[in-house]
């Protein structure tokens, strides 16, 4: 069916916008081609237009995300038109275990926006998942020049939850190019983990991870489960010893298998200036912009988590994994921090590209109380994770 075959189908008007209201229901495994598809054809607005897709088969992702991991999709037509996920988390906050929602994965096809109603649908059922022995919010971000979802969602509009806005969050893109011999020999011994250093590493990681809100709970037996770690394997972590202890772990998580970040356009300024831009960052060995449609070759660098945050571990840390991406032929690699954690600037160290979002809670009016400590401290989702 071409499309206008199959905007005449949705009962598309011949002047104007489709004139089926979209109805809300919760997705089903049978919705899981349409939702690709919607992921894939509409990108997030902004200088950058980035899609995040989940190809082959979205449920790969989906355990990776959180459990219970619900969608909701709009449909119109007998076609699926929307989709909103939320995802719980296994997280601390304030120190302890909590479970928090993420929402994500909010998309629009182009001819069924600017509609109040159904979004206010979605939401409602998508947070009627929130369970008693989840947080009374959940946690989102926005692409901080995705100034269409800002202007929606940020206007506290009466029917649509609150986005109260907890900080930005930094997603570095660092570049492995000419990344041929480690750079920053410290003096910190960084090495290859075995499955036998993977209940210490679980370790580091909860003794760390505790600091700091939404950053995610481990144990050793999650940290390769192939179900919740797909692709992760023991010598994809790295580790920095200090008097025979681990002071320091992060993994590189090649995701590409189950999930892909791809540019699908620029803004007319940013297209205008790229080819320049590229020829700076091959002299800098900064990531070069890459071309419409190409996705990224990247893999995370995910589980960072360095005792007292010393610079000097990290460093050590995130040279080795750089060497390794380089060998292993990926072009970047994905780090990030919220703005405020100490961590983030020592990775702007690196030849890099920073692209920013905003965190949010998101709670229906009257639950603030629940978020009155959250700002106690630093927020550190896993970005591998979102
Ligand atoms: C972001 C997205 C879901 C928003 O949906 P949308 O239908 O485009 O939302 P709109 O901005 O048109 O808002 C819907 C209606 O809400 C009302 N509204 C939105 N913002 C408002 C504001 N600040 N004040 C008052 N009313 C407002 C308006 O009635 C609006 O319709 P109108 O613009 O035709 O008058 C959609 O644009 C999309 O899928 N974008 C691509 C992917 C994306 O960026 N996802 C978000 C990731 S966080």
């Amino acid at each position: 069916m071409d499309g206008t075959a199959a905007l005449r189908e949705l009962g598309t008007i011949a002047s104007g916008a489709p004139t089926t209201e979209p109805s809300v229901d919760w997705a089903t495994d049978s919705d899981d081609a349409e939702v690709r598809q919607l992921l894939r054809e509409n990108p997030m607005s902004g200088n950058i237009q980035l899609s995040l897709e989940r190809e082959p088969r979205a449920a790969i992702a989906a355990r990776v995300e959180g459990h219970p991991h619900r969608s909701v999709v709009w449909r119109a037509g007998g076609r699926v038109v929307g989709v909103g996920t939320r995802a719980v988390m296994d997280v601390f906050v304030d120190g302890q275990p909590q479970r928090v929602g993420y929402l994500s994965q909010l998309r629009i096809h182009r001819d069924f926006r600017g509609r109040l109603r159904p979004i206010l649908a979605g939401y409602r059922l998508l947070l009627s998942a929130r369970s008693r022995d989840e947080e009374a919010y959940d946690l989102t971000s926005i692409l901080e020049d995705n100034l269409a979802a800002r202007r929606l969602l940020e206007a506290q509009l009466p029917g649509l939850p609150r986005y109260r806005p907890l900080g930005r969050f930094s997603t570095l893109v660092l570049s492995t190019h000419r990344y041929s011999r480690r750079r920053r020999s410290n003096g910190v011994p960084v090495v290859t983990a075995e499955d036998e250093h993977l209940h210490e590493i679980a370790q580091c990681l909860d003794r760390n991870n505790r600091r700091f809100q939404f950053a995610r709970q481990s144990d050793r037996e999650g940290l390769l489960s192939s179900e919740h770690s797909p692709g992760l394997a023991a010598t994809d972590f790295r580790m920095a010893v200090r008097a025979g202890r681990v002071v320091g772990c992060l993994a590189l998580w090649d995701q590409t298998a189950f999930k892909q970040t791809v540019v699908r356009g620029y803004s007319r300024g940013l297209a205008f200036w790229r080819p320049a831009i590229n020829g700076v960052a091959r002299v800098l060995c900064t990531p070069r912009l890459p071309a419409p449609d190409e996705a990224l070759p990247h893999a995370f660098l995910s589980h960072v988590a360095v005792d007292g945050d010393d610079p000097d571990v990290f460093l050590a840390l995130v040279d080795a994994a750089l060497l390794t991406a380089r060998q292993r032929r990926h072009l970047y690699v994905v780090a990030g921090f919220a703005e405020t954690h100490p961590l983030r600037v020592t990775a702007t160290a690196f030849g890099h590209r920073e692209v920013w979002s905003r965190l949010y809670a998101v709670h229906w009016p009257g639950e603030e109380g629940a978020l009155a400590e959250l700002a106690r401290l630093v927020p550190h989702p896993e970005v591998a994770r979102l």
